[in-house]
Formats: structure tokens, sequence, C-alpha cells
């Protein structure tokens, strides 16, 4: 039985990864904003606990950590998505607000979560396929989920000799309600249980890069060995 933290578990592919972790017996932290859904989600499941709190909120995270014990694997899911829809009345406010949410928020996770992490456990982060190359109106959401990636890769390099392993998983598109706002096609979408199945298999293989559906992400590192243009090509058309 291990001990599991998750963010962003009040829905989506979070929601499933705890039932799907929950199921197995593991004792599992589900966090979110909403309490009202993370109590729901706990009832009748003793072994699944809700971690209410903001994450942009440093000193909510480390009030709603006092309570933990020592982790297995911290799996840092939570996350949202906004659209700059004017490149040229660029939404300053809203670039902070996902930047806030995807990316500052891990900062402060990390700040808190790190120390409570066994040795040979598994620092799990969820970034995006969207980091791979550039898509139009996805401006701040990608660039946050880049950085994030960038973050993964730095600490695997520097939690290795703590006995960290990291995973940064970089999903295509998943039914949630994040995607649910979404006003265009989304190729290869997948259930968020699907997602769950794929990062728990990556997460137990202990990978370093989790990617998935394997067509869509196939289909997109291929334009990133091609000419500039061939991808701005593609993404120009996205934007008519
Ligand atoms: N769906 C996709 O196609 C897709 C593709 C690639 C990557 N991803 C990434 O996968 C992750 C999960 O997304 P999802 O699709 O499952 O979205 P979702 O259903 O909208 O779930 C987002 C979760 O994040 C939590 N959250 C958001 N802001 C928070 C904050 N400030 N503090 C605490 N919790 C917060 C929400 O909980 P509360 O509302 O209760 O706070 C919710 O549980 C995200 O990082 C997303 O970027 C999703």
């Amino acid at each position: 039985m291990k001990s599991i933290l998750i963010t962003g578990a009040s829905s989506g592919i979070g929601k499933a990864l705890a039932l799907h972790y929950a199921e197995q017996g593991n004792e599992v932290f589900a966090g979110g904003r909403n309490k009202q859904r993370l109590v729901e989600l706990c009832l009748h499941r003793p072994n699944l606990h809700p971690f209410v709190c903001d994450l942009t909120n440093s000193n909510e995270i480390k009030s709603a950590t006092d309570n933990l014990s020592l982790l297995d694997i911290v799996i840092l899911n939570a996350g949202s998505c906004e659209y700059i829809d004017d490149p040229v009345q660029f939404d300053g406010e809203l670039f902070a607000r996902v930047i806030n949410s995807n990316l500052i928020s891990v900062g402060y996770c990390l700040q808190h979560l790190l120390p409570l992490i066994k040795k040979g456990g598994q620092l799990v982060l969820v970034s995006s396929s969207a980091q791979f190359l550039p898509f139009p109106r996805a401006t701040a959401y990608g660039s946050s989920k880049a950085a994030l990636t960038y973050l993964a890769r730095t600490l695997e390099i520097e939690l290795k000799p703590h006995g960290i392993g990291v995973s940064v998983v970089h999903p295509g598109f998943v039914e949630t309600p994040l995607t649910a706002k979404n006003d265009f096609d989304m190729p290869g979408i997948i259930s968020a249980e699907q997602a769950a199945q794929a990062i728990v298999k990556g997460i137990a293989a202990g990978k370093a890069e989790i990617n998935f559906p394997f067509a869509f992400i196939c289909f997109l590192k291929f334009f990133t060995l091609l000419p500039r243009f061939v991808w701005q090509k593609v993404a120009q058309r996205m934007t008519v």
C-alpha cells in the first residue's frame, strides 16, 4: 500500500487517478479547492481523503500539509486553461492567471510537499502535449506547460541523488471539464479513465516521460523534426 497525493483531483484526470489508486487499496489524498466535490468523492471510501487548498496560495498549502505524513508519490496535476484570442490586444491579466495557476502553484507545492516525499518516492508533474509545438491562442497555457516540462527535466537531474524519481506527463486531448469548453476538433481525444491508466502505467514503470495517446504524440513529434515553416502553415490554418 502506498501513500499518494494528487492535486486537481476534484474532477477530470486527477479524479480518475484518485479513484484508480484508491480502488487498488492505496492511501490517497485528493486535492482541489472545491471542498464539497472532494467530500462527495471521499464519502464511503475510507482510504481517500480530501486535501483542500488553493494551490496559488502558499500558506493554504502549508496548512493543508500539517497533518500529512510521508508520501510515496506526489502527482502535481492541477491546472487550468484559458485562451488569448487577440494577440495584439494581449491580455496580461489572463496570462498572469494561467501562469499562476499552472506554474507558480507548482513552485509552492514543491516547497511544501518535496520534504514529505520518501526516499525512493516519485514526483510527477502533469504538463501537456501542447508544449511540443506552438498552438495559436494557447499562448499562456502552452508557455506554462513548456516551463513545467523544463522544471520537471531539471528536477529529474537534481532530485536523483536524493532518491526521488521525477516523471513529466504530456497528455493529448482528454475528455474533462477543461476541454469541454473547447470549440474546435480535438483529434485522438480519450477518456479521463484512459488517461489515468496511461499515467499509472508510466509511473509504475518509473518513466521519465509519460506521453499519450501514442498516435497523436507521434503526429506532433513528427512536425518538430521538420523545418519551422511547415508547422507554421498548419498552425496558421487553425486561426482562420
Ligand atoms: N484535458 C486535457 O485534454 C489535458 C491535456 C493536456 C494536459 N492536461 C492537464 O491535465 C491536468 C488536469 O486537467 P483536467 O483536464 O483533468 O482538468 P479539470 O477537469 O478542469 O481539473 C482541473 C483540476 O485542477 C484543480 N485546480 C485548478 N486550479 C486549482 C487551484 N488554484 N488550486 C487547487 N486546485 C486547482 C481543479 O479543482 P478545483 O476546481 O476543485 O479547485 C480540478 O480538480 C491539468 O494540468 C491540465 O493542464 C489536460
